[in-house]
């Protein structure tokens, strides 16, 4: 039988895709295998969000070049290969398929063309494509990623996404209810619903507050998330739904981009700093206890000194349990590649900015979590720790908290108690009597 070795890049979503190309494969005859070496097909799955993204793809694809035979088929596949299509083969002269986030379909066949020595370069969208009939080879033993919307609706001016994953739409529900019934039936009892813009889903009958409540009442699914959502799209039935479903963890990704509403407006954001706030506040006031992460880009076209003040006074005001901070990095053809020459923020200013605001949520998260000690709270054992002897769990809220113990834990609840915190995870202690409740309870 063939072998096949893949590594995912980017956002979960593509390790979503992952599981469905390896479950593909799998089910056509191939061998998934844990190293390059000796691998009949090496597939990429890319991303393209920023400049550094496709550098680290591109140096990779140098790399593996050594772990393959005479007959083996370098292969990329996501959102890198659907943005530059043929080009890569130029960039790369090993690789011999290009397959785009819409294309997994018919992958065994053009893999057969490529190990017959073809080029096979394959780019369309298809928008009723959702890949029901797949059976995704799951990576995580835990917890679920459920693809539930693919694309994206929006047109922020700094991102590549609606580029390489088209327009948004979205599963029918009942396909993500028999999905969840699935990943239970298997062993695992979190849910996390991914989409780009993910509460937006709707399928034509139901909308994200329909499908909270939908996989939140299948038994089994004791923690439910769901990333990333867009502030627009939290309407008042999706934040009800939030707060009654036992499930919804008290969690929610919500990316700002920037403090500033210019800022805001010119990446096409489509809401103010006021009105991210207000979302904010009217999440908060819902569910008590609420963690919010975020997701900022410093240096965007235009962005002034006092712009990126408004931008960590947002941060200290909105206390982010976690931030991701990227600076901006342009993208072929999106709408901020456009804007006016002078705008270009020096990269010398960039990560000045960038230090800055790392120092300031670093500080903002070290006084929350200092808050947090002492506290006894549920956690999921998600994997083994890089601290031997030691795993690593989260708590609803979405803390790391490093537990002792190993491997025998993975996928159980314990309560904890929170006794020490180290930057951005916690320490804690197994609270005895309370604890190694059994998987999906
Ligand atoms: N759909 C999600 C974001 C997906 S991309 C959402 O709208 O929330 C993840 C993050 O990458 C974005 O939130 C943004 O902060 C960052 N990003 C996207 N394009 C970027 C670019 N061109 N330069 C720098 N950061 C970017
Ligand atoms: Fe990109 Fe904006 Fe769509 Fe998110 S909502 S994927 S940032 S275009
Ligand atoms: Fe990257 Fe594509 Fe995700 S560009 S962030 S892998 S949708």
């Amino acid at each position: 039988m063939p072998t096949v070795y893949l590594e995912t890049y980017g956002c979960q979503m593509n390790v979503s895709d992952s599981e469905l190309i390896l479950g593909k494969l799998a089910a056509d005859g191939y061998t998934p295998i844990d190293g390059p070496e000796g691998a009949d097909v090496i597939l990429l799955n890319t991303c393209a969000i920023r400049e550094h993204a496709e550098q680290r793809v591109l140096g990779r694809l140098g790399e593996l070049k050594r772990f393959m035979k005479a007959d083996s088929v370098m292969g990329v596949t996501g959102c890198m290969a659907q943005r530059l299509g043929p080009r890569l083969m130029d960039e790369a002269r090993h690789v011999s398929l290009v397959i785009g986030p819409d294309a997994y379909r018919a992958l065994p066949e053009l893999l057969d063309g490529a190990r017959r020595g073809q080029r096979v370069v394959s780019t369309d969208f298809d928008l009723e494509e959702h890949y029901e009939d797949f059976t995704p080879r799951r990576f995580d033993k835990v917890k679920a990623w459920i693809t539930v919307q693919r694309g994206c609706g929006y047109r922020c001016t700094y991102c590549i996404v609606p580029h390489t994953r088209g327009n948004e739409r979205s599963r029918r529900l009942d396909d993500v209810v028999r999905e969840t019934h699935q990943v239970v039936a298997d062993g695992m009892s979190e849910v996390v619903l991914l989409g780009q813009t993910v509460n937006s889903y709707h399928d034509g009958a139901s909308d994200f507050a329909d499908l909270l409540r939908a996989v939140g009442a299948v038994p089994g699914v004791r923690r439910l998330r769901f990333t990333s959502p867009h502030p627009n799209d939290f309407s008042e039935r999706v934040i009800e739904a939030l707060a009654d479903v036992p499930a919804a963890c008290e969690h929610v990704h919500l990316p700002m981009q920037s403090g500033s509403s210019e800022v805001l407006k010119r990446m096409l954001r489509r809401y103010s700093r006021e009105e991210y706030f207000a979302c904010l506040g009217r999440l908060r006031a819902a569910i008590p206890g609420l963690s919010v992460t975020t997701d900022i880009i410093v240096g965007f076209p235009g962005e002034t000194d006092a712009h990126f003040e408004e931008t960590l006074s947002a941060v200290r005001e909105a206390q982010f349990a976690d931030a991701f901070l990227f600076k901006f990095s342009p993208r072929e053809g999106t709408p901020a590649t456009r804007m006016p020459a002078e705008w270009t923020v020096p990269e010398e200013v960039a990560s000045e900015r960038m230090a800055r605001l790392v120092e300031t949520q670093r500080s903002s998260a070290r006084a929350q979590n200092l808050g947090q000690l002492g506290r006894t709270c549920e956690v999921l054992v998600e994997r083994e720790a890089r601290r031997g002897g030691s795993m690593l769990a989260r708590t609803r809220d979405f803390r790391s908290v490093l537990v002792p113990g190993g491997t025998s834990l993975l996928g159980h609840y314990l309560t904890v108690k929170l006794t020490g915190t180290t930057g951005s995870t916690f320490t804690g202690t197994v609270v005895p009597g309370r604890s190694a409740l059994p998987l999906a309870m």
